[in-house]
């Protein structure tokens, strides 16, 4: 595997994984600081990797465990006498305090949400963060806490349910808090992080697209060399980010296949051969694989026999071109630092599969192909503004993330041309309205399905029997939770209208107002 290492001496805030959900919510928080971030499941924390001197600081999240576990915890004791500064989070904050020979015991009220903290003592941790009376609004988690504090620490500030809410060992920079300083519930959350890298853990800013752009266009041209590279090009946000990037790390070298699968969105087609082919002159190999993908699903409507078919069939077309291709030695692909971090497994937990997401990750083992992923240290937010650095435009950048399978997991049940002719219409009529609104930038991600059932209408004088179109529209950090939008009536009426009036196939618009959980974004 290609690897891009970033830089060896980037110095970083390595953050000790405990399972909690908000992990990577602490990396990005810091990286948004400047400063680079790094998350480590404990269970493969070395010594040696933490006494490094690029280490700067230490974090130690949140989790579902106790800190009486001790068969689930990985924890070496002697991180806390290297001289550099740790930070306890919830979780992280009870195992310091255990370790260091305070008790953590059963709340005898848990703290779930907002929670009012007082301040007891001054640190500099806290500047700025408590409000003129000492009180500030923080977000809770919790059913244990730390009931006797360790030696030599002492109580920043307390909530009404527990005592040691925030604690301090200034003299070995060790400090723990009960809550989350890295949601954005907590007010002035980010300033108790911003007090931690810059004035106690000394962290200089090493973090930013720009710098970001120039270390992986160098790596990428370090690895390849001379090798020709193939990239599956979608037209996604984060394939675009890549395939550019290496246009200019390798230029020629770069060779990428856009498979049109009939699933795509309105006008989708013409826009990555425009950008791609025509304005940045990328070698782009268009394959027009329509009519196959339609016959392999025909009939199909089990949603993992759709997500296989569709997997199966990139797979072998991306196999088909590459091997016509001279020298191609790598593979590019879109990973993202998220789908890297194994933060799900940290507890032991077997997480059920939920869908199978498509992508070409099972492509490298049998083409011998090496793998080139350069965004792989990167979140979504990241990519973004690289690709903005890299003058993608921001209609591409900015764009809503969009499944592999594409239109075929928004038309549950059976596929068939005319279902796909009359989601593309709906889908772009309303995705056009919400940019004529100015909502296409505050929503996570949007998208109209076609529900497989028909109901009657009347238009005119004449009674319909069409199909229902449902509409998705969410808000979101990274996908994995994510609530509706609340649209006025007034954008819904317009909306609806647009698309009664305007396609026929459908006679009834319905909003999706679950959250995820307990539904999924997409429908299938
Ligand atoms: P769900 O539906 O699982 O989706 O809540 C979470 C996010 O992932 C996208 N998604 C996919 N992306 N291949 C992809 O590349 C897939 O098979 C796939 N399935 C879902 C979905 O659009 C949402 O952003």
């Amino acid at each position: 595997m290609l690897k891009i290492n970033l830089d060896k001496n980037l110095t970083k805030i390595l953050i000790i994984d405990y399972g909690s959900q908000f992990t990577q919510l602490i990396a990005r928080r810091i990286r948004e600081l400047g400063v680079y971030s790094e998350i480590i499941s404990h269970k493969r924390v070395k010594l040696s990797n933490i006494s490094s001197k690029h280490v700067r600081g230490l974090i130690l999240s949140g989790g579902p465990l106790n800190v009486y576990q001790s068969n689930k915890i990985k924890f070496d004791k002697r991180i806390l006498n290297l001289g550099i500064p740790i930070l306890g989070i919830c979780f992280g904050h009870q195992i310091l305090s255990k370790e260091l020979g305070g008790k953590v015991k059963k709340s005898k009220s848990r703290e779930f949400g907002l929670a009012k903290i007082k301040k007891k003592n001054k640190s500099v941790l806290t500047r700025d963060f408590f409000d003129k009376k000492g009180f500030c609004d923080v977000w809770m988690s919790h059913s244990d806490e730390v009931s006797k504090l360790p030696k030599n620490f002492v109580v920043i500030a307390s909530s009404k349910n527990s005592k040691f809410s925030m604690i301090e060992n200034p003299k070995k920079n060790i400090f723990g808090m009960q809550f989350h300083p890295e949601v954005t519930h907590t007010k002035n959350g980010k300033k108790i992080l911003r007090n931690f890298i810059f004035s106690i853990c000394k962290s200089k800013k090493n973090w930013s697209p720009k710098k970001l752009k120039s270390k992986l266009i160098y790596h990428v041209k370090e690895e390849v060399k001379k090798s020709k590279v193939i990239c599956a090009l979608s037209g996604g946000v984060d394939s675009s980010v890549v395939a550019k990037l290496l246009k200019e790390a390798i230029g020629k070298n770069l060779v990428c296949l856009f498979v049109n699968t009939g699933l795509l969105r309105k006008r989708e087609e013409k826009q990555v051969i425009n950008t791609f082919k025509k304005r940045f002159k990328i070698n782009l190999i268009y394959v027009d694989a329509k009519k196959i993908f339609l016959k392999k699903l025909k009939n199909i409507s089990d949603p993992e026999r759709k997500r296989k078919i569709i997997g199966n069939l990139f797979v072998q077309i991306f196999e088909k071109y590459a091997k016509k291709i001279k020298n191609i030695k790598f593979l590019a692909q879109g990973t993202l630092y998220p789908d890297l971090i194994e933060s799900k497994s940290v507890t032991g937990s077997q997480t059920s599969k939920i869908k199978s997401h498509h992508n070409v990750g099972g492509l490298p083992k049998k083409m011998k192909l090496k793998l080139v992923e350069p965004l792989k240290y990167l979140f979504k937010d990241e990519v973004r503004k690289l690709g903005l650095e890299l003058k993608l435009k921001k209609e591409i950048v900015l764009r809503h993330p969009f499944p592999g399978p594409g239109l075929a997991i928004r038309i549950p049940g059976v596929i068939t041309n005319k279902k796909i002719k009359i989601l593309q219409e709906a889908d772009f009529i309303y995705i056009e309205e919400l940019k004529k609104h100015n909502l296409y930038n505050k929503i996570w991600q949007a998208y109209a399905a076609l529900l497989p059932v028909k109901t009657v209408g009347v238009m005119g004088d004449n009674r319909t029997y069409e199909y229902i179109c449902l509409l998705r529209a969410i808000t979101s950090e990274d996908g994995m939770t994510a609530d509706f939008y609340n649209f006025n009536k007034k954008f819904m009426q317009t909306v609806t209208n647009k698309i009664i009036n305007n396609i026929q196939g459908i006679n009834r618009v319905v909003y999706d107002v679950t959250s995820k959980p307990p539904s999924t974004i997409e429908l299938e």
